[in-house]
């Protein structure tokens, strides 16, 4: 009761903030549960960054990692971007720096870079193309099939769009997400098991990919789905319960949008510790003291905007 009343204490004095400051808040799928339901706009990395890009708020506080950020500011660089704790990272993005980047490129000069959105803002000034969950296979399509591809950071991800293009001339970088590669095989496979005839909605991050296209068919096939990907297609399916890999804030929205559905997490220990920094107090924060404002270096900005725009046109 007494945590209810602050909560709502605490969402009363962000709309007023947000009145004042002229400020909307951008949630990723993976924020807790009350972040999400206060937000103006709740969506995977692709639609967070075209929401940002077409807003027309002063201010917009992303409730979500840095790279998020740091994407809103590269395309929104009239717009004060906050990030509510500076300390929400992501493993993924810090698994390739500038420097190795530039190393890898000199060795492959006339390669052709895909970034995912998961990296810092001198790694997209590095690359020719970015690209989220949700497109990455049709950023890789529409590059000329004889040119060589670098691909980073995620191996998982890389090697998804390598199956389903055909692509052989495709290097993929060996970083991972810590949260998605422990959602492994052998996790994927005793959660099927253990309910038998539920679909199997698989986040390309994860380390079971490959073992979830192979899983005898549960009636309906597997799909490998962005965040926002699984939330459309749960809507659509005939089917009434889903096994979900990836990290467990996505079935807070999953049961709004399918209140009738059933929702099993593939791993109920996938839980990002970087997206859960983020909470109502620290937004609250943020918006009164206008504290963590995320600002990419012109140089830098100029450099990322090409591949960034590139990721918010296609798919
Ligand atoms: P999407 O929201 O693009 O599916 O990305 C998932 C993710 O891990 C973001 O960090
Ligand atoms: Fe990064 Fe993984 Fe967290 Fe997504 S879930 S923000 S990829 S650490």
């Amino acid at each position: 009761m007494i945590a209810n009343h602050h909560s709502t204490l605490l969402a009363d004095d962000i709309e007023r903030l947000k009145r004042e400051r002229n400020a909307v808040i951008l949630a990723h799928n993976y924020q807790p549960g009350p972040v999400q339901d206060l937000a103006d706009f709740v969506g995977d990395s692709l639609a967070m960054a075209r929401w940002a890009a077409q807003s027309s708020a002063d201010v917009v506080v992303v409730a979500g990692v840095y790279f998020m950020a740091e994407t809103a500011a590269i395309l929104c660089p009239d717009k004060t971007v906050i990030i509510p704790d500076p300390k929400a990272g992501c493993s993924l993005a810090e698994s390739i720096t500038a420097d190795q980047l530039q190393a890898w490129k000199n060795n492959f000069p006339e390669a052709v870079v895909v970034s995912y959105v998961n990296t810092s803002a001198a790694v997209k000034a590095l690359s020719d193309y970015c690209c989220t969950s949700s497109n990455a296979v049709k950023v890789v399509e529409q590059i000329d099939p004889e040119r060589e591809i670098l691909f980073l950071p995620d191996f998982f991800l890389g090697s998804h769009v390598a199956r389903m293009t055909g692509r052989q001339n495709i290097r993929v970088w060996m970083g991972e997400c810590h949260v998605h590669a422990g959602i492994d095989a052998e996790t994927l496979t005793k959660t099927v098991e253990s309910h038998p005839g539920a679909e199997v909605l698989v986040h390309p991050e994860c380390g079971c990919t490959t073992r979830a296209l192979a899983l005898p068919p549960q009636g309906v096939a597997t799909q490998v789905l962005s965040t926002d990907g699984m939330i459309s297609h749960s809507r659509k399916s005939p089917s009434q319960s889903f096994i979900i890999a990836t990290e467990i804030g996505l079935l807070h929205r999953l049961r709004q949008e399918s209140p009738h559905k059933q929702f099993i997490a593939a791993s109920e220990h996938a839980l990002c510790p970087f997206m859960n920094l983020i909470n109502l107090e620290n937004i609250r924060d943020g918006l009164r003291d206008l504290a963590h404002v995320v600002s990419v270096p012109e140089a830098v900005r100029e450099k990322a905007l090409l591949p960034l725009k590139r990721m918010v046109a296609i798919g």
